[in-house]
């Protein structure tokens, strides 16, 4: 039973609320008529802020959200023969409902990975039949930084995919709903996990980080944009009252507030890890490096544990559950759950 209360817990970062300077530029932005669908001054401003983070050529589109930054933003770089490869943990793969398939028509290749990676030599055996009119073709390798499973991958890693994606007529596309988390975690820009990498597609997160929701699609190569405004609005992702998504991006782009949240919230599931790992029925599962501590926890105590703290059980067969932190997690939220986890689990 999930609780319904507005307890604080460690379900989701999508659990959080908005950061104050997020609601305050809201508010702000809550002033008279402006022009709908992004012919704004907000927009303008906020596109021109990821210009200075990720590269001033770079094409910049707001979305409402993650799903649909992913499937449109894949859309804009395949056709319906094409092939997807990505992780089996990954969102476009377990929890969009099918969407990116529906959408793109492509199909999907995942590849079982243990840590939420995927490397080139997993990849490489995916390419015997390129040409082949029998087979999807494979057009796009997709990561997630940071993954599902709360893993980063380092930039020589994605050099390595993009360089291997290049080589092969594909294109390299970055699921970012925790890019922040994943960039504070490395201590580097985020152009360095992206345009100096090579990668072609990324969806921008803002909802875990602090927004109240939107997302962005950034394109490096000003090609696969040509089409976006339509792709965007077939999509139904044009949103009319653009303004209210670029102001909160203007905010979470401003005075480093982006990084900040991300490190508050990386810096908090470090402590959480290592505070559960002192419980002896507990094991963490997965490197952390990012907002996401997984870990093991006995099947016959989680009904008990979920009835104050709901999280989420990510792999039945070893009782693995997933606990997120966000930017308004509190050192007392984790000694607090954790003396619940203590006295539940023993
Ligand atoms: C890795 C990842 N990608 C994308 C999303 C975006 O999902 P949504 O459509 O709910 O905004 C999420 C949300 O949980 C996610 O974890």
């Amino acid at each position: 039973m999930k609780a319904r209360t507005n307890s604080r817990s460690f379900a989701s970062d999508n659990n959080a609320g908005v950061h104050p300077a997020v609601m305050a530029a809201i508010a702000n932005a809550n002033d008279g008529h402006v022009i709908a669908y992004g012919d704004d001054d907000y927009t303008e401003r906020a596109v021109k802020l990821f210009r200075q983070q990720l590269g001033k050529d770079v094409q910049v589109f707001f979305v409402f959200g993650g799903t649909g930054a992913n499937v449109l933003g894949l859309k804009a770089g395949t056709a319906s023969h094409h092939a997807i490869i990505c992780a089996h943990t990954a969102h476009i793969n377990v929890d969009e409902c099918g969407a990116p398939e529906k959408f793109t028509g492509c199909k999907l290749v995942p590849i079982v990975s243990a840590d939420g990676k995927i490397t080139v030599d997993q990849i490489k055996p995916l390419l015997h039949e390129v040409g082949f009119e029998h087979h999807v073709q494979p057009r796009v390798i997709s990561v997630s930084q940071a993954t599902e499973m709360g893993t980063v991958y380092k930039p020589a890693e994605l050099k390595t995919l993009a360089k291997f994606a290049h080589d092969n007529n594909m294109l390299l596309h970055v699921d970012g709903a925790r890019i922040a988390n994943a960039a504070a975690s490395l201590n580097v820009k985020l152009k360095a996990i992206t345009r100096d990498v090579g990668v072609d597609i990324l969806s921008f997160g803002g909802a875990k980080n602090g927004m109240m929701y939107g997302e962005a699609v950034v394109f490096f190569d000003e090609s696969l944009a040509r089409d976006f405004k339509y792709t965007r609005k077939q999509g139904t992702h044009l949103p009319s009252k653009m303004r209210f998504i670029s102001a909160q991006f203007e905010a979470l782009l401003s005075n480093e507030l982006w990084r900040r949240n991300a490190e508050h919230a990386n810096r908090m599931a470090q402590l959480l890890a290592r505070e559960l790992e002192k419980i002896s029925r507990i094991t963490i599962t997965q490197k952390v490096e990012s907002n996401g501590v997984f870990a093991t926890v006995p099947a016959k105590h989680i009904p008990a544990l979920q009835r104050k703290y709901f999280f989420y059980v990510w792999n039945e067969a070893i009782s693995e559950a997933r606990f997120m932190t966000s930017f308004d997690t509190t050192e007392e939220d984790i000694s607090n759950f954790v003396a619940h986890v203590r006295k539940v689990v023993g």
